[in-house]
């Protein structure tokens, strides 16, 4: 087979086209044979084993990372797949004691945050994030639609005038979430922080993905990226086996958590 070296922009198209056709039929190797723009692009994966066996494409570390990133996630066929995205300092911290958390990762990281969004169906995020960030949660650095809002709001802080303007995001818990996508046969779920809510996914043995973005500061305190409860001997703790990727200074923890 004589190989094509592919841009990103290309590798991406792939990804956001294949999200939209997947299959339901599961298989272990996956055959593609798309067109993206000019370019013919054939290639065969190994789902279980995240490997490129065949193509005809010459990778850089780029195009090969983001199809490894990406694969996994839209070639898992579970009715409902949550991930969860969280960028932390090297001490743990996902914000300052005072809320403050723009921004801890890099460019990089904020392109991967937004093609995160733009292959979801929703997007759940915490409601001390959504008002204290007021973040816009749009797919504006990358190519793809910017998904449904769910705002996490188990207390009921959000009243209508804390919606932004023009949005028909919706808020509740975790049970109006389930009823809101019940109907659906196949929906990601990226779970965009902060910390709380990511916690309260894990701790219901919901999370599916996890993406943990290192990053080179410290910060000597502020919010936690992960909350629990109970004290935990050392002995106790789950060991996982991440994939790691460079993004500029930043490294994310890729993590099957199931
Ligand atoms: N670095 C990053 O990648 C990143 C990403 C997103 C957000 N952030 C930062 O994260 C901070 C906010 O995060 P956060 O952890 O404080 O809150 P959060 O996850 O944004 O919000 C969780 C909300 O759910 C409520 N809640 C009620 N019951 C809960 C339960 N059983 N489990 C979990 N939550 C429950 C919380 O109330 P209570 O607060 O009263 O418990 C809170 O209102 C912001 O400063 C934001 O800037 C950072």
């Amino acid at each position: 087979m004589s190989k094509i070296s592919i841009t990103k922009k290309t590798a991406w198209s792939l990804i956001l086209k294949i999200n939209k056709s997947i299959p339901c039929v599961r298989r272990n190797i996956i055959n593609i044979n798309e067109k993206i723009a000019k370019t013919e692009i054939q290639l065969s994966y190994d789902i279980k084993n995240n490997l490129i066996k065949e193509s005809n494409i010459l990778f850089n570390e780029d195009t090969e990372n983001l199809l490894r990133i990406f694969f996994p996630i839209i070639f898992n066929y579970k009715k409902n797949q949550y991930i969860a995205h969280i960028a932390q300092s090297l001490d743990g911290y996902i914000a300052t004691e005072s809320g403050e958390s723009r921004y801890i990762s890099g460019k990089k990281n904020l392109e991967h945050i937004h093609m995160l969004r733009a292959i979801s169906d929703f997007i759940i995020v915490g409601a001390n994030t959504y008002i204290e960030d007021n973040p816009k949660l749009t797919t504006r650095l990358v190519k793809g639609d910017s998904p449904k809002i769910f705002i996490f709001d188990p207390k009921g802080i959000i009243k209508e005038k804390d919606f932004q303007s023009n949005s028909t995001h919706l808020s509740g818990n975790h049970k109006s979430f389930l009823q809101l996508i019940k109907s659906r046969k196949r929906s990601i779920i990226y779970i965009e922080g902060g910390g709380k809510t990511i916690s309260y996914f894990i701790k219901k043995n919901l999370l599916d993905r996890l993406h943990v973005c290192l990053c080179p500061i410290i910060m000597g305190g502020g919010r936690a990226s992960f909350i629990e409860e109970r004290y935990i001997k050392l002995s106790d703790t789950k060991s996982y086996k991440p994939n790691h990727y460079k993004m500029g200074e930043d490294i994310l923890f890729d993590i099957n958590i199931n």
